[in-house]
């Protein structure tokens, strides 16, 4: 297992004579790059990632991928030397361009959920490891090609959960891998996103999307990952008129239920609450609360009112919010003077690297299969173990997708490891095969 020196995984200081070099290109640059990545390769370019198992390894980006380029430019000009070595390539084909411009050894895509499968297909046939944002695709089927092509051309294929890097999750885990947590009966989750993100942060590509897909996949991937189980059923109900017509395609809010099944035949169902329609002077950037409820116990915790509550005259809760979410990617001044931005969400990036690193550097070249296959054992980022979360997605669009176009109250059963989906419908006998 890998262990690195400094909790967040750079070397302590920026002295360290690099001895590898990995070189990365972006696709998308809006929000999350804001939040995340853009914090991740700011930091990689002053201090080399480091591990005992790879020692110091340079992370460059040295290529970007957007609709427009106008962010890429901005970045660029205020990177110094670094932003001279950075080329920018737009739309039409631009991650083609940014494919065929150097020699990247592995790509992160940040661009909107619908959009991710025909960018990673790209980036997964040219060779290249890959980091996509979640969820990682819509469709089974598209995830099925994914696993393939990360097979057959030898690279990892990941993606982004960074709630399982939350601290409170991770105890959470660890807790029910100790037993000290037994047999997970029911729960909810919701996460809330205030409307500026519907109205103005995605108004270019929220037509015919739904919250759901959007941030329901952390808390599916939590409850998947933490406590295991076959998924079974999916129902979903929405609400429409906000965002868009109330006879749309277009949803502001989504409620969803998964039932899953334990290798004791017994069950647990989840309720997993999201909405872009919060108003935006609301205390938190974004509600997020989960209630798990066990055999002997039960798990409350609410990510946003993690002790701290601010005001500021004439800033909270507007610019600034009321109750902050400290341990995400947060610019702290940190004790000894350094201005940095540190948080799980920069976390879950640089373990990536710290992935890549390995395979490629971290032992003899002959042996490279071996660490490729370890990185890919990962249940936690792999492509290979998003099966569940991506046939909860499809099933979840499937069943707005029909309520949209006139058919309410479908639900879908989940057969296998997910190897079919059937879509029911009310008053119809058969089933539809939405996956086979
Ligand atoms: N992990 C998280 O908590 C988190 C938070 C926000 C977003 N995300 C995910 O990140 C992804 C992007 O979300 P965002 O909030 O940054 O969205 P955004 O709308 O702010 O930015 C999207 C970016 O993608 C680019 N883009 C759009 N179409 C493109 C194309 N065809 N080719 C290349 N670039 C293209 C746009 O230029 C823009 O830079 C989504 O998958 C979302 O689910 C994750």
């Amino acid at each position: 297992m890998m262990n690195s020196s400094q909790p967040d995984g750079f070397t302590a200081a920026s002295t360290t004579a690099p001895v590898h070099a990995l070189r990365a290109g972006m696709v998308g640059q809006g929000m999350i790059w804001d939040e995340t990545y853009r914090p991740f390769f700011d930091m990689a370019a002053r201090r080399p990632l480091f591990n005992p198992l790879f020692g110091a390894c340079d992370v460059d980006l040295v290529a970007i991928a957007s609709r427009t380029g106008l962010r890429a430019e901005r970045y660029r000009q205020t990177s110094g030397a670094r932003g001279s070595q950075m080329q920018s390539f737009v739309e039409p084909g631009s991650v083609p361009q940014l494919l065929r411009s150097g020699n990247v050894n592995f790509v992160c895509i940040a661009t909107p959920d619908d959009r991710h499968f025909d960018a990673c297909r790209l980036v997964l046939a040219a060779g290249k490891h890959l980091l996509v944002e979640k969820p990682s695709v819509l469709k089974l089927s598209q995830l099925e090609e994914l696993n393939s092509l990360a097979e057959k051309n030898d690279v990892l294929a990941k993606v982004v959960y960074h709630k399982l890097f939350d601290p409170d999750h991770k105890k959470l885990r660890t807790l029910v891998a100790d037993e000290d947590l037994r047999h997970v009966n029911n729960g909810y989750c919701s996460l809330l996103e205030p409307k500026s993100i519907s109205e103005n942060q995605f108004s270019e590509w929220i037509s015919g999307r739904n919250p759901g897909t959007y941030v329901a996949v952390h808390y599916i991937k939590l409850i998947d990952f933490t406590f295991g189980g076959r998924l079974k059923t999916v129902h979903c109900n929405g609400q429409r008129g906000l965002v868009g017509p109330t006879d749309g395609d277009t949803w502001d809010s989504v409620q969803l239920r998964l039932t899953y099944e334990y290798a004791d035949a017994r069950e647990a169902t989840f309720d997993i609450h999201t909405s872009w329609v919060t108003p935006d002077n609301f205390p938190g950037y974004v509600e997020q609360e989960v209630q798990f409820r066990f055999d002997n116990g039960v798990w409350l915790g609410d990510s946003r009112r993690r002790g701290v509550e601010l005001t500021i005259e004439d800033r909270t809760p507007s610019a600034i919010k009321t109750s902050l979410n400290n341990h995400f990617a947060t610019e702290f001044v940190e004790p000894w003077g350094e201005r940095r931005r540190r948080g799980y969400g920069i976390e879950a990036i640089a373990r990536f690297a710290h992935e890549v690193a390995h395979v490629e550097f971290g032992g003899a070249k002959n042996d490279r299969s071996q660490r490729l296959r370890a990185m890919r054992e990962l249940a936690y980022n792999d492509l290979s173990a998003d099966r569940q979360v991506v046939a909860a997605v499809e099933a979840m669009e499937a069943i707005l997708a029909a309520a949209s176009s006139g058919t309410p109250d479908c639900f879908v059963r989940v057969e296998g490891n997910a190897e079919r989906l059937l879509l029911f419908i009310p008053g119809k006998s058969e089933p539809r095969v939405l996956h086979s």
